[in-house]
């Protein structure tokens, strides 16, 4: 077979990263393999996002970037998938000429039959399809990076919670779920791989199943639970409305399940989460997070906030702010209200100035910063178990760390900190050596943004703590 060079290039959620290994995936039979060398590449794909105007505009440029490497090399074919090929479709072909194809987020598995016609008639395609079921349900595993001990899964597609603010309906279409088998199965040929860590994708994991009447969230969990080889299983996006006593009791009684939950408020009022259609109110919030700290004492919540909605008066951004300190987050990502074409929000009336959206974020990113730091000077002098992922790229503190000969390591706890520690030398004859270890790490520092810690493991590589293993050299 003939090797063809496929670059793509990931704008995002990690719905979009997971899509990514897919195609690279499904091409991989036409004989396409990875490169991150753009020039030389004979197939481009765009994977695009348009969540809020700024990443649709970042696609735009990518794509338009593109035109002078197309004219350089006329015999590429340039592709436009995700979020944005799927809002746009044949707008985007009638907009740019070297655009060959565009394909939408149920297209994926259609790419092989689309690009072998593309390569022997150079035609255009546009095919942003949308079915309300998972018509293709084949487990395919694209290519890992070397050393990649975490990948994503995606359980489910499409979304049917209709937030105003939000294109994700629009784009991904209905809620679907996977069947549990082919999951487990995915998962089991990744573990194969040497991926150890997965993380569960869906907009709305919590609703996972529902509609197929295929089995609970819960249920899933405790089915990867049982795979042999699979150290840790996180999950990403909770729903806070269908947030389920099961759920929050798999917290305290799965091994594997990390302990970390993503649970986006985006407000702390309850007339702008109405107005949002959240479906559930700022007391509904909080008793569930009553009920996860009483299930999983010390579990890590982080959240998403939308700063800004239309008609947020000052007194209800102090509400998502009380909020913000009545939890005492982990950890949250903010976000300027942007009017979404497709989204209802858009035709709302009294729009924030964005002076005032980016004065609500400052404060909003202020005040957690100092949450932030609180927390992790209170993880001082405490061991946490870390999956270690790789050589340490940080060096934010510019400190001299400890004695020498040693190395910087990073990975994640369970409660998914990012801690950079440091392991003696001896350790380290094998560049590989940590990557995919579970290590004892005793915390030393405690930054704004970063951990640091030291390995309490022996240097023979004996483990200090039970079950956990240091892999072999
Ligand atoms: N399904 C996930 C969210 C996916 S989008 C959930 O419900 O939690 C990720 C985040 O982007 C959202 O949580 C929200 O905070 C933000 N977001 C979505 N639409 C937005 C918009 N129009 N403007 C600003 N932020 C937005
Ligand atoms: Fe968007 Fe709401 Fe669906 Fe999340 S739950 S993807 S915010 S519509
Ligand atoms: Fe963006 Fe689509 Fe994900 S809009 S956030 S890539 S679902």
């Amino acid at each position: 077979m003939n090797t063809k060079k496929l670059h793509i290039s990931t704008i995002g959620c990690q719905m979009n990263v997971y899509d990514a290994n897919q195609i690279a995936g499904v091409l991989a039979p036409l004989g396409y393999s990875l490169t991150q060398d753009i020039d030389t590449a004979d197939m481009v794909v765009v994977n695009t996002c348009t969540i809020r105007e700024k990443a649709e505009q970042k696609a735009f440029s990518a794509l338009g970037r593109l035109a002078k490497i197309k004219l350089a090399n006329p015999s590429l074919i340039v592709a436009v998938g995700g979020c944005v090929a799927q809002q746009e479709g044949q707008a985007i072909v009638k907009r740019m000429p070297h655009v060959d194809l565009v394909f939408g987020t149920h297209a994926i598995f259609r790419l092989p039959e689309m690009v072998r016609r593309i390569e022997s008639t150079r035609c255009r395609i546009v095919d942003v399809r949308l079915s309300d079921t998972i018509e293709n349900d084949t487990v395919v595993v694209g290519p890992l990076d070397t050393g990649q001990i975490s990948a994503f899964v995606t359980i489910m597609r499409g979304c049917d919670n209709y937030c105003t603010y939000c294109v994700v309906p629009h784009v991904r279409g209905r809620e679907a779920s996977r069947h549990p088998d082919r999951i487990v199965q995915e998962i089991r040929m990744l573990v194969g791989q040497g991926i150890r860590e997965v993380t569960l994708l869906g907009q709305n994991v919590n609703s996972y199943g529902n509609k197929e009447a295929l089995c609970s969230f819960a249920e899933l969990l405790a089915r990867v639970n049982e795979i042999e080889g699979l150290g840790r299983i996180r999950f990403t996006t909770s729903h806070p409305k269908d947030l389920s006593e099961a759920l929050i009791q798999a917290f305290g009684s799965l091994e594997k399940l990390c302990h970390h939950i993503h649970l986006p408020v985006q407000s702390g009022d309850d007339l702008i989460l109405k107005r949002m259609n959240r479906r559930y109110t700022r007391r509904d919030y909080l008793k569930k997070v009553q009920r996860l700290r009483t299930v999983c004492p010390g579990i890590s919540i982080t959240s998403d906030f939308i700063v800004g909605f239309p008609g947020e008066t000052d007194r209800q951004f102090q509400a998502t702010l009380d909020l913000i300190k009545t939890v005492g987050y982990d950890g949250l990502f903010a976000f300027m209200y942007s009017d979404r074409p497709l989204a209802p929000a858009t035709a709302f009336s009294n729009k924030i100035s964005d002076a005032v959206k980016k004065e609500r974020l400052q404060t909003l990113l202020d005040v957690q910063r100092q949450i932030t730091e609180k927390r992790h000077q209170k993880m001082v002098g405490k061991v946490q178990t870390v999956l270690v992922e790789g050589p340490s790229r940080s060096i934010d503190t510019g400190q001299a760390l400890a004695t020498a000969p040693q190395t910087r390591w990073s990975g994640r706890s369970s409660s998914n900190h990012i801690i950079h520690f440091t392991a003696p030398d001896i350790l380290l004859k094998k560049k590989q050596w940590l990557t995919g270890a579970f290590v004892d790490i005793m915390i030393e520092g405690a930054y704004a943004h970063s951990l640091w810690g030291r390995m309490l493991n022996e240097p023979n590589g004996e483990p200090s703590s039970k079950g956990d293993t240091i892999v072999a050299a």
